[in-house]
């Protein structure tokens, strides 16, 4: 009798790794939504962003010119070795939401405005993070 409960979750195990090995193709085809950086050029060149200033009026888009932030021409090769521990990503979307975590040497304290986490729905913020990290 124990022999043959032991056979039969024995073939209720196998069946249930071959169901599993079934699934595995289809969850493979769902794309991560990821940062579209086509959207986030557009959402990066726009005057104002919700209630505040855009990201154009204060960084160029050409190496070495300083507006009010610094310019992020070069951003997606420098953002890894800002901040040690944060990868690029973390460190750019950091940078978007609490521009005050790390303060780039040169610049002033609490000129970006702090609230961009409220005013960007987390799509965007991937888009603008997806851009940025494209710039090199
Ligand atoms: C009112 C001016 C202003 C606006 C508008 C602004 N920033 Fe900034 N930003 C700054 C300043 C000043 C700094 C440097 C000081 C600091 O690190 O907070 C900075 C730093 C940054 C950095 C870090 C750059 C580096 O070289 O490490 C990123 C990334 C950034 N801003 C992205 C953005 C994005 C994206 C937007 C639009 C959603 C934006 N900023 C809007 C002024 C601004």
């Amino acid at each position: 009798m124990r022999r043959l409960i032991f056979i039969l979750v024995l073939i209720l195990v196998a069946s249930l790794v071959a169901c599993g090995g079934d699934s595995a193709p289809s969850s493979g085809e769902g794309e991560p939504a990821g940062g579209n950086a086509d959207a986030g050029e557009a959402l990066f060149a726009q005057s104002s962003i919700g209630t505040q200033a855009g990201c154009i009026t204060c960084h160029s888009l050409e190496p070495g010119v300083a507006l009010v932030g610094p310019s992020v021409a070069n951003l997606g090769a420098e953002a890894g070795s800002r901040v040690s521990g944060l990868s690029a990503e973390e460190y750019v979307r950091q940078s978007i939401v609490e521009p005050n975590a790390h303060v780039v040497e040169g610049f002033g304290e609490g000129i970006m405005p702090g609230n961009y986490g409220d005013e960007l729905s987390e799509q965007q913020l991937e888009d603008l993070v997806a851009y940025l990290l494209s710039l090199q």
